[in-house]
């Protein structure tokens, strides 16, 4: 498959962007079961048509992705939904005005509107509204609803930059749309709002934190934290967001973090292994001796370590690191969310000191 590299201005307005040929085009070649990648305000996408089997198969194909793993649909607007659902509760409705668009994504019970393959056979399915402009532009032009996990090949870290697609996946879709860095950096907050209780499934870019403020009571989904039971999340049971090399988390006082660390580097170099450290400015100056260092954002700045992550896993890849030792991040807010994706791009291994 000839694939192409588009830049787009994402500094246009959104009818601007409409306006853009970059943007036309990709979106007849959406409406046409073709494949496009895009940036959104999470992460950059791999989106096809929703209603069309035969696309949606393609980004399955595309990704190595597992096909009992659903997908969520990108909608241009918020009237769109009920062309694709049974009914949209009022707790729905309340998310959808504080925080869409945005890096929300609800889980509905839809109206068999949507290509089956996108549902993996549920009778729900889950739903966002992007805020990234070029999203918006390209949702808008295209007018169908589109299938769009992040385009990364499955497990890897999710791509935050367009080469980031570029290097997983080029030829293997038709259009890169290039709209600059994506914003938040992780992906969205999935949330259940089915039931009774909204029920947070994934955590991501709008915190916990911000939804009990709103909502007043959300759940957790319990197997959230618990490798061995099935979360309601398909997607949450797979290998997730790992960088070749082995990652450990060490968790305690930073003094001792930073004195197990520089023991276990050097222990590690004495093997012959390459080490890296995934740290913050705040602390980048005491892991000298790995042989690579990275500051992902500064600890003062939730916001700037989830825009890091990703960016930093795939240069370890690259740096053909073995081993990546990360400090951890207090249980709160965004950084509740980054912890979520280090704990799985570490497959659970902690070491408390
Ligand atoms: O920020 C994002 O959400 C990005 C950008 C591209 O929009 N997309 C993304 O898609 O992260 P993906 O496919 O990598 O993750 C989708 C998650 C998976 O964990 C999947 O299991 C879950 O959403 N999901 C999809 N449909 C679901 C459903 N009906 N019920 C429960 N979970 C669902
Ligand atoms: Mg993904």
């Amino acid at each position: 498959m000839i694939t192409h590299w588009w830049e787009v201005d994402s500094a246009d307005t959104i009818e601007g962007l409409k306006r853009q040929p970059e943007i036309i085009r990709a979106a007849q070649l959406l409406q046409e079961g073709g494949l496009v990648a895009f940036p959104t305000e999470t992460v950059y996408g791999l989106g096809a048509d929703a209603t069309s089997q035969a696309a949606v198969a393609q980004i399955f194909e595309a990704k190595g992705r597992p096909s009992d793993n659903p997908l969520i649909i990108h909608l241009g607007s918020p009237e769109q939904l009920a062309r694709w659902v049974k009914e949209v509760p009022t707790v729905a409705e309340i998310c959808m005005e504080h925080f869409c668009p945005g890096p929300l994504t609800l889980v509905l019970p839809h109206n068999g509107q949507i290509a089956d393959n996108v549902t993996a056979g549920l009778d729900t399915v889950a739903v966002r509204f992007p805020s990234h402009p070029v999203a918006m532009a390209l949702l808008q032009a295209a007018d169908i609803p589109v299938a769009a996990p992040s385009a990364n090949r499955s497990g890897k870290p999710s791509p935050t930059q367009a080469q980031h697609v570029w290097h997983d996946l080029s030829g293997r879709f038709h259009v890169l749309l290039d709209g600059g860095e994506a914003g938040v950096g992780i992906e969205s907050t999935v949330l259940d709002v089915t039931g009774d209780v909204p029920m947070l499934l994934r955590p991501g870019g709008i915190t916990l934190e911000q939804l009990r403020y709103v909502l007043g009571d959300v759940e957790v989904d319990p197997n959230l934290y618990s490798e061995k039971s099935k979360p309601r999340s398909p997607g949450m049971k797979y290998r997730h967001y790992a960088p070749s090399g082995e990652m450990f988390l060490v968790h305690g006082e930073p003094l001792k973090v930073v004195g197990r660390v520089n023991r276990m580097v050097k222990e590690d170099i004495r093997q012959g292994k390459r080490v890296g450290v995934l740290t913050t400015e705040e602390r980048k100056h005491y892991f000298k001796q790995a042989n690579r260092v990275i500051a992902c954002g500064s600890r003062s700045d939730p916001e700037s370590v989830a825009r890091g992550l990703y960016d930093a896993l795939r240069t370890f890849d690259q740096e053909k690191i073995d081993v990546i030792y990360a400090e951890t991040f207090p249980e709160r807010g965004i950084f509740s969310s980054v912890m979520n994706r280090m704990r799985k791009a570490a497959e659970g291994r902690m070491i408390r000191v």
